[in-house]
Parts: structure tokens; C-alpha cells; sequence
């Protein structure tokens, strides 16, 4: 499957000026044309002490700018020629300095210049701070930060860590990997923004003995997909996940749990709270009614052990019972027959939206294919990889909230 480039099309002004984290924006060029886009480099002389234009040069496949006299440019006007053909202008990394000029409107070097420069309507402007935690904690700082919202410039980070300098705060750069997926989820429509969303996702896992479990083969892809998709869309998310391998999507709430009785009690007072749920989690049915506190051993008979089992609560058939239930979402992971199965569990769960695939064919896989199941017929979201199907499910789901 072709890989997706989700800044295709895009041509993104990417401005250094002097700091450290200038080492990173070497690699930040490299995952933002990996992504599809175009990427003009702008440094400030600050910059330039810190990486070299070739290195930058190389990466981008383009001349770097770095002077407003700029004589390569035949109207001399090269913050006027850059900014309007740009995007958006990314910042990276933006020192105390810099954020200090751009609330003054200053205009001195060539970045400060088309940051001023820029149609202010149509070119947004992102910044990535990175600094001493002193310079970024201090009033001055914060205040311009609190100016450049207010201007409408949208602040990446910073992170909190280890520091170059030693100290451990906040004021680090963010990752170019998470600057990059930020810049992508800020181009996303904005269909879920002031909603909230809580998710569940993953396998459960009941314990046998210390050793021992029932648990499924669930990835959590599928659902750390809409996670990230629907914090994209402008949404307040909560993720709620069983045991999985999977990193946490950016600004997502994440709370962990192993157990289907522990997903149930971690998801019923959030419910309320939120807007739309999406039970995407592949729930153990059954549970062993007591662990062995012990680890079971063979008795030499031959015969394997005997334990009782007992049903595990319905998570989201619960919750779309609950008086004021937010819009529920299901999943119906089948081996065949996905349509009639999904046409049951709506019925069966109560729940307004029923999302079919053929589980064991595309768990722990990175694509999938989706059947939309509501009370006006079935949809199919064709095969393609999971965060693309959960962008267009986050879309589907969002249109149902506003025409039900
Ligand atoms: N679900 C849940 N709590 C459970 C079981 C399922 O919240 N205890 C949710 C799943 O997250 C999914 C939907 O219900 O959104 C359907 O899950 P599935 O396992 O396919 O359905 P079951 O009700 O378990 O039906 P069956 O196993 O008989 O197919």
C-alpha cells in the first residue's frame, strides 16, 4: 500500500533562528518532505551559527534564504516572494528572542521580516519554542506568549527534559517527528473542535493464574488511530487501552487498564463527560471467576485444570443505556458475514453507529476496511491504512452529531 503523504501538496516556510535545537530542524526538513510537503528554509544569522545552509540546503533540495538583500530574487523582495507562497511559516526552533520580535512586530532580518511580511488571513504562523527553562518560565517570555495567541500564532511545545545546558525543565524543542505530525494535524478540518471523545482500545486480559490469561490478538491500532484522528479534528480525547505496544498520540489523555472490569469502571464516570464514545477495545466476553493466586501446575493425571468462567460486563452497551449517553460508536470485529453481524450488535447494543471489519484478517495490521452499519443502511469505507479510515470515520461520525 502506497505510503500516506499527508503534507502533499503543501510548501512550508520553515525559519531557524539561533538555538541549539537548530540540530533537529536538520531532521524536521527530512520527516516534512517525507510527508509530501515543499520546505523553504529561512535562517537568521543566530542560526547560522549553530548548522550550516548546506546541511539544510541538501535536505530541502533548495537554496536556503537567509538575507533580506537577497539579490537572487529579482524584485529584491524576498520576504514578499517567500511568505506569500507559503502554507504556513513553522518556526523552528524560535528563540526567546525571536518570539520577543514577533510580538513587537519587529523586522530586522530577513525571517523577522516575512513573519511581519506574511498575509496574516491566509499564511498562519506556527512556532516552536526551545530555551532555558529560566528564559522560558520567566514574565517576559510568558507574556509574549500569551501575545503571540492572542495574534492568532499557534505555539508547538515547548516539552519538558533534560536541557543542553544541563538544567531539566521546560523549554526543550518538541521532536522533529512530533513538529511534523503537529503541523499535520493542524491542516486537519477542524470538524470535532470543542467536542470530547472517549475511546476505548485494545485487548482486555483476565488472569488465570500469575502466569497465565485469556486475551485476544487486538493490535489497539484501530483505535490509537481514531485517538490521534480525533484530537486532529479539534477534539478533547480520552483514550482508555488495554495492554498494548502502541505511543500515546499527541495530546491525548491516555488511562491504562488490563482487565474488562477495569475498562468498565475506568469508562462509566468519564461517559457522561463526554460527547461521543468509541468502543473500538476487543473485550475478553468471559473472564475466569477468581485468578489462582498461584501458578497452576500439571497433577500428572493428564487432565487440564478445571476453572469456572463468568461473563464480563458490556462496556457499551452499558454505557448507551446511561441516561444522557454521548453518541455511541461500535465495533464488530466478525470472521464472516460482517454486515449481518454488525446489523445485530446495532440492534442488540443500542447504539446509533456500528463499524463492521473482518477482525482476524486485519488485526495487528496497519490497514483495514470498514463497513458503516446506521439506522439509514450500510457504507463502505474502502481498504486503506487505519489513520486514514479513522480520519474518515472521525468525519462520518462528526456529520451524524450535527444532522442526526
Ligand atoms: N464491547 C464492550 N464490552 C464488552 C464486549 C464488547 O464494550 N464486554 C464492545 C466492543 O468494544 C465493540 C462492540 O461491543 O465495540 C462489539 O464487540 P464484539 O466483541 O464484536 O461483540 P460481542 O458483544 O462480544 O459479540 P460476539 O462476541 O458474540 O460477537
Amino acid at each position: 500500500m502506497a505510503e500516506r503523504q499527508d503534507l502533499d501538496g503543501r510548501h512550508i516556510v520553515l525559519g531557524l533562528s539561533g538555538g541549539i535545537a537548530c540540530y533537529k530542524s536538520a531532521e524536521l526538513v527530512r520527516e516534512l518532505v517525507k510527508a509530501g510537503a515543499t520546505v523553504q528554509v529561512v535562517m537568521t544569522a543566530a542560526a547560522e551559527a549553530f548548522i550550516t545552509p548546506v546541511t539544510l540546503q541538501a535536505l530541502s533540495n533548495r537554496p536556503v534564504y537567509s538575507s533580506q538583500w537577497d539579490a537572487r530574487e529579482a524584485n529584491n523582495m524576498a520576504h514578499i516572494n517567500l511568505s506569500r507562497e507559503a502554507d504556513a511559516v513553522l518556526v523552528a526552533p524560535a528563540s526567546a528572542d525571536f518570539l520577543a520580535k514577533l510580538v513587537q512586530g519587529r523586522a530586522d532580518d530577513l525571517l523577522s521580516l516575512l513573519c511581519l511580511a506574511r498575509p496574516i488571513e491566509r499564511v498562519p504562523l506556527l512556532v516552536a519554542p526551545a530555551m532555558n527553562r529560566e528564559m522560558w518560565a520567566h514574565p517576559a517570555t510568558q507574556r509574549n506568549v500569551a501575545q503571540l495567541r492572542l495574534d492568532g500564532t499557534t505555539l508547538l511545545g515547548p516539552d519538558a527534559g533534560d536541557q543542553a545546558c544541563g538544567e531539566i525543565g521546560d523549554g526543550r524543542m518538541l521532536e522533529a517527528e512530533a513538529l511534523c505530525e503537529e503541523l499535520i494535524a493542524f491542516f486537519q478540518p477542524k470538524v470535532l473542535a470543542g467536542r470530547r471523545v472517549l475511546i476505548t482500545a485494545g485487548p482486555t486480559f483476565e488472569a488465570i493464574d500469575p502466569v497465565r490469561g485469556i486475551t485476544n490478538l487486538s493490535s489497539g491500532k484501530m483505535g490509537f488511530a481514531l485517538a490521534r484522528a480525533a484530537r486532529e479534528a479539534g477534539a478533547e480525547v480520552t483514550l482508555v487501552a488495554g495492554p498494548v505496544h502502541l505511543g500515546t498520540p499527541r495530546g491525548v489523555r491516555r488511562i491504562d487498564v488490563q482487565t474488562a472490569r477495569q475498562m468498565h469502571d475506568a469508562v462509566l464516570p468519564e461517559a457522561p463527560l463526554h460527547a461521543v464514545f468509541i468502543a473500538t477495545a476487543a473485550v475478553a466476553d468471559w473472564r475466569p471467576v477468581a485468578a489462582a493466586e498461584h501458578k497452576l501446575k500439571k497433577d500428572g493425571s493428564g487432565r487440564p485444570p478445571a476453572f469456572e468462567m463468568t461473563e464480563n460486563p458490556d462496556i457499551l452497551a452499558t454505557v448507551a443505556r446511561l441516561p444522557g449517553a454521548p453518541y455511541c460508536v461500535g465495533f464488530a470485529a466478525e470472521s464472516h458475514d460482517v454486515a449481518r453481524h454488525a446489523r445485530e450488535k446495532r440492534l442488540r447494543k443500542q447504539v446509533p453507529l456500528i463499524v463492521g471489519n473482518l477482525g482476524p484478517a486485519t488485526f495487528g495490521l496497519d490497514h483495514n476496511t470498514l463497513l458503516l452499519v446506521d439506522e439509514h443502511g450500510e457504507r463502505e469505507l474502502p481498504t486503506t491504512d487505519k489513520l486514514t479510515l479513522a480520519r474518515d470515520l472521525v468525519r462520518e461520525i462528526a456529520q451524524r452529531l450535527t444532522t442526526p
